[in-house]
């Protein structure tokens, strides 16, 4: 079986192609990196030939709600049709949870509607709607951070490692395809504040962590269950803890 990983380069991306490596399965690293534009279509074609599954974990360079939604169509459009083109039999992408529960704006909606798309073409697919990944929380305090303080809603999140996301992608490309989506998400519960607190404090970042829950942490409201799966959805076994630990001794080990 031979599979492309279009992103295979990015931070779940590299997961998935190292897990297919472990596997001796035939994989194809894609990315612009690579020379695979899923954009303007350089060598896509090239990349696909003989491919029996795609995994897509690209993601838009900017995140803001219409340079994402205009990533996705994109690159959504031009790889189903590359797809059809080259008898591809399964499409897995990567979604995320809650995408099928907004709006018009922001940056799940644009997940929506490469979901949608996905749906639409004629390649057999199959969807992983994520939870937020435990490193992601750098990024939430990056973006809702006033001086020393990161401000947050007091949401539920079940955050989750993305070293399982990877294996669960790769165990979904290898199987028949679902037809429709799966969400996941990690072992436990617990509030955005608690959650990202919770990884400052094990990279020793000084910065408080206040709930506020007039934030809109992901530039757009968050009702109180959207960020959490919902059936059919798998559950991942690392816990944050454990991924802390493990964050650090592979700190220490890269001599950090
Ligand atoms: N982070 C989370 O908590 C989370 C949660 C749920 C779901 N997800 C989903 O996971 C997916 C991957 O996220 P990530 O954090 O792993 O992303 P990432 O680290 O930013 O990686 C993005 C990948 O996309 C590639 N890429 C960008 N533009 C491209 C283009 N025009 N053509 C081909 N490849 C392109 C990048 O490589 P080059 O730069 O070399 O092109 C890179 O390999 C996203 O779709 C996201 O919605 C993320």
């Amino acid at each position: 079986m031979r599979i492309v990983v279009l992103g295979g380069t990015g931070q779940v991306g590299r997961k998935v192609v190292e897990n297919l490596e472990r596997r001796a399965q035939a994989v194809v690293v894609a990315s612009r990196a690579t020379g695979v534009d899923a954009r303007t279509g350089r060598g896509l074609d090239a990349a696909l030939e003989l491919a029996d599954a795609v995994i897509d974990v690209t993601n838009a360079p900017d995140l803001s709600s219409h340079a994402a939604r205009e990533f996705f169509e994109d690159t959504t459009t031009r790889l189903l049709s590359a797809e059809e083109k080259a008898g591809v039999n399964h499409h897995v992408v990567l979604s995320i949870v809650g995408a099928d529960h907004t709006g018009e704006e922001g940056y799940f909606a644009a997940k929506g509607i490469q979901e949608r798309l996905v749906r639409s073409g004629s390649t057999p697919f199959s969807i992983l709607r994520s939870t937020q990944f435990y490193d992601f929380a750098r990024r939430i305090a990056e973006w809702n951070t006033t001086e020393d303080t990161v401000h947050l809603p007091a949401k539920p999140v079940q955050p989750v490692a993305a070293s399982e996301v990877a294996d669960k992608l790769v165990e979904v490309a290898m199987a028949a395809p679902l037809f429709g989506a799966v969400d996941m998400g990690g072992p436990e519960q617990m509030l955005l504040p608690e959650f990202v607190h919770r990884v400052l404090r094990a990279d020793n970042d000084p910065r408080y962590v206040v709930a506020d829950d007039e934030i809109t942490p992901l530039g757009f409201n968050i009702s109180s269950e959207m960020l959490l799966p919902h059936a059919p959805s798998v559950h991942a076994l690392t816990t944050l803890d454990s991924w802390v630990r493990e964050e650090s001794r592979s700190k220490v080990s890269r001599g950090r």
